[in-house]
């Protein structure tokens, strides 16, 4: 019973500057900082900060690092955390991966590269996959959805991962946030179960796997009323890109222009402007800390609307402090937070 991300670990190099060079030019930067990031360790150290304190459920990290100080680091956050590393891998012939971030000190906006390194032998057989999720007694008994796989796409094959919990471990829920995006076929997207999107990754999908017509007239639309626009593909990927099985849900995330959600229950799209008025440091796992506050909340049987406000303001949080994984802040100033 709990949430279990499977998914990439990455130490942050980060360059904070005014500008940023274009090919072949020389800038001085204002400042070098190192962080721990990665999008799969931020969204699993993100749930575990952000899970109730009085709930005991577990919540576990499912990836590899190479045997080098910044895997050591990252290992000791998650277990700082008190995330569950049992099945992390530390691998001996490879660099944990790395992000080369470029943050632009005026917006807090930022440019990422990222050099797989380890985290690109976090491919899993049948059989490896039967014994990272031994099915339990629990889930064989009852129907309950009491456990949560997230994934994102910085591992090589995620999908093949969800496909083998589909057909062997039905009564998981998949949460899918498909950053850095990757063209997949329509049969993929159903796969999950709860589909978290920016705005940018939607319009990637509707340029994938929607008819060329419906890719410009979405195109159009969005230009002449965007939140509307993205209303009406909210409930079009929920009703046609997810798992119609389990809650059916879609979140379409709009940056400064707020929130969207819909589920099989709650199919009315709901939205929720961003927090305004804050002075934006570092954007860099901002979508990552929104993430685990919408899966922790949603595990905890929270309705979308209050996990969207949970996660928005998490994240809000988040974007006024420089690094990924040490800007993600505790459920209790979440809390507070929202009550002021
Ligand atoms: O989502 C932010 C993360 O993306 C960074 O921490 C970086 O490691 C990249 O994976
Ligand atoms: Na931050």
């Amino acid at each position: 019973m709990g949430i279990t991300v499977i998914g990439s670990l990455n130490y942050d190099l980060v360059t904070y500057t005014d500008l940023v060079p274009s090919s072949g030019e020389t800038i001085r930067a204002n400042k070098f900082e190192t962080h721990p990031g990665g999008k799969g360790s931020n969204q699993c150290n993100s749930i575990a900060k952000l899970k109730s304190k009085n709930l005991d459920y577990k919540v576990k990290m499912i990836g590899s690092v190479g045997n080098d100080s910044f895997g050591t680091q990252l290992v000791d956050l998650l277990k700082q955390n008190n995330v569950d590393v049992t099945d992390l891998a530390v691998l001996d012939n490879y660099q944990t991966g790395i992000a080369t971030i470029l943050v632009e000190e005026a917006t807090g906006q930022n440019r990422i590269l990222i050099a797989e390194g380890a985290n690109g032998q976090s491919v899993y057989t049948p059989t490896q996959l039967e014994k990272l999720f031994p099915q339990s007694l629990q889930s064989l008994q009852n129907d309950e959805q009491d456990e949560y796989i997230v994934f994102q796409h910085e591992i090589p094959d995620p999908c093949s991962i969800m496909k083998w919990l589909k057909e062997n471990r039905s009564t998981y829920q998949i949460i899918y946030n498909p950053s850095p995006f990757k063209k997949l076929s329509r049969e993929q997207w159903l796969l999950s179960d709860i589909l978290v999107v920016n705005e940018i990754e939607a319009m990637q999908i509707v340029e994938s796997v929607y008819p060329k017509e419906e890719h410009t007239a979405y195109k159009l639309a969005i230009e002449k009323n965007f939140i509307e626009a993205y209303k009406t593909l909210c409930t079009d990927f929920q009703k046609k890109l997810v798992n119609q099985q389990n809650s059916a849900t879609v979140i379409i995330t709009l940056g400064s222009r707020g929130v969207l959600f819909c589920s099989k229950n709650e199919p009315t799209v709901g939205y929720l402007p961003a927090v305004s008025g804050i002075k934006v440091v570092d954007t860099t796992g901002a979508g990552d800390t929104f993430l685990g506050g919408i899966v922790s909340q949603l595990y905890e049987k929270k309705s979308l609307a209050d996990a969207a406000l949970f996660a928005t303001t998490a994240s809000s949080l988040a974007i006024q402090k420089r690094g990924a994984a040490e800007s993600i802040p505790t459920h209790l100033q979440v809390l507070t937070t929202i009550k002021q």
